[in-house]
């Protein structure tokens, strides 16, 4: 008996050693599945808080009916602080009567840099994000952006915290060689997809990682609906919607879904949908690639797209943004603040045209149309035809600022349309021989 009992004893032991691994283990995942869950319940809550504000948000604000516009002006990081001042020039310059009457006030808004975002850890400082709430439009240099393993905390994008918290919900990228017979326009939805909830993916374990992916109906048919209007404003009549619907079913399902609803209000807009690889491939098609002009797509494909669609107009430096809401709009270069260029004492040799051009778009949005034109026609005869002044990055090149008076001159030529006119009729003509 005794002995039995020792034996039921020690099988006992070992059962309920093992049943204590197997209900550890199970005990430990069930922690984390709990507060994984959650985690999600709340993200889910502060998206269902999200729809009620995009509901509910007033009408775009009328800039032709503003007293007084405020422009605040943010540097960034690494070369963003120079070619912000570079642009600024160029936009003071154009601007100069209004700002002079004080219809325009131009000011400079500190703090966005990563040294200030790290030290408050916070993607904008709270002050920060006050001031540019107290501006109606924002021309934003580029800030750092870390991943795991930089020299600075794992903090979010300042990029992707001001487009959310200012609601900039379209992220208009236009591109242009008329040589090669692109001319292109992309609406990138910059408040949802995979960039919302970017900094809130979970780490259920040390196994499992998961990310969210974020569409609504209300942020896809708010970009959907401007790439259409665009179309039909412009009588370009044409829209290529950009998703990976038949893999990513749920959210890309979704953006496609609503294009099909949003394209029956516009029945002369003639409109396709394409999966990200192949119009990735067709971009690069010499043969396919003039045919398309509008182009909606989600935020992550948007973000991988332009900068294809840069590289081909001449590289990311070539290429400005604007990031458009109904209250506050912010107009920024395409690429990031290329570090490098100021600890090798270069960063004054950083090209500003990508900011010049954020420049003109952000003159066309106030409905400067005239002065819009002409910078970007003095930008193409600078960066594309012309080229008395070249950019290098480096001292055997010119200056930011030596490029921004070669632009404010050639914008000041009375000839500017004539050989505008002549060089894009030249550029045509080389193409079609
Ligand atoms: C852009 C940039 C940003 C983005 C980075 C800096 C967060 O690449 O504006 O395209 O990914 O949106
Ligand atoms: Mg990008």
């Amino acid at each position: 008996m005794i002995d039995r009992g020792g034996i039921n004893i020690t099988v006992t032991a070992i059962f309920n050693n093992c049943f204590y691994i197997g209900c550890k283990s199970d005990h430990m995942d069930e922690a984390a599945v709990k507060r994984a869950q959650e985690h999600f319940g709340k993200l889910l809550k502060k998206q269902m808080e999200r729809i009620d504000r995009m509901r509910s948000s007033g009408g775009q604000t009328d800039l032709s009916k503003t007293d007084k516009i405020i422009i605040g002006v943010c540097g960034g990081d690494g070369i963003g602080p120079y070619i912000c001042a570079s642009a600024r020039l160029v936009m003071e310059h154009l601007l100069a009567d209004r700002i002079k009457s004080g219809n325009i006030e131009v000011r400079t808004i500190d703090g966005l840099t990563i040294e200030r975002r790290v030290e408050v850890m916070k993607a904008i400082p709270d002050d920060t994000l006050e001031e540019l709430k107290k501006c109606h439009l924002i021309l934003k240099g580029p800030t750092t952006t870390p991943k795991k393993g930089d020299p600075w905390p794992n903090i979010e994008s300042a990029n992707v915290a001001m487009r959310k918290e200012l609601d900039l919900f379209a992220n208009v990228r236009p591109v242009k060689v008329p040589e090669l017979g692109v001319d292109w326009i992309f609406f990138r939805e910059n408040t949802e997809g995979s960039y919302a909830l970017g900094s809130d993916g979970i780490d259920v374990n040390d196994d499992l990682a998961i990310d969210f992916c974020v569409a609504t109906a209300q942020g896809t048919e708010r970009i959907i609906r401007m790439g259409f209007e665009h179309a039909k404003r412009t009588g370009l009549n044409y829209v290529s919607l950009v998703t990976k619907a038949n893999v990513v079913k749920t959210t890309d399902g979704k953006f496609l879904s609503t294009a099909e609803k949003v394209a029956k209000d516009y029945p002369e807009v003639r409109w396709d949908d394409w999966f990200i690889d192949i119009m990735t491939a067709k971009l690069i098609d010499p043969y396919r690639r003039s045919d398309f002009k509008v182009m909606v797509l989600p935020n992550l494909y948007g973000d991988i797209l332009t900068d294809e669609a840069a590289q081909i107009q001449g590289g990311v430096g070539t290429a400005g943004s604007a990031n458009l809401g109904t209250r506050y709009s912010m107009f920024e270069a395409i690429h990031g603040s290329a570090p490098r260029m100021v600890t090798e004492g270069r960063a004054q040799y950083a090209d500003p045209s990508s900011m010049i051009k954020a420049v003109a778009m952000m003159l066309s949005h106030m409905g400067e149309t005239e002065k819009a034109k002409k910078l970007e026609m003095a930008l193409d005869v600078c960066c594309q035809f012309e080229r008395r002044k070249i950019m290098t990055g480096r001292s055997n090149g010119a200056t930011g600022d030596e490029f921004a008076e070669y632009v404010m001159e050639t914008i000041a030529r009375p000839d500017l349309e004539r050989v505008w006119n002549d060089h894009v009729s030249e550029a045509m003509a080389s193409r079609s021989k």
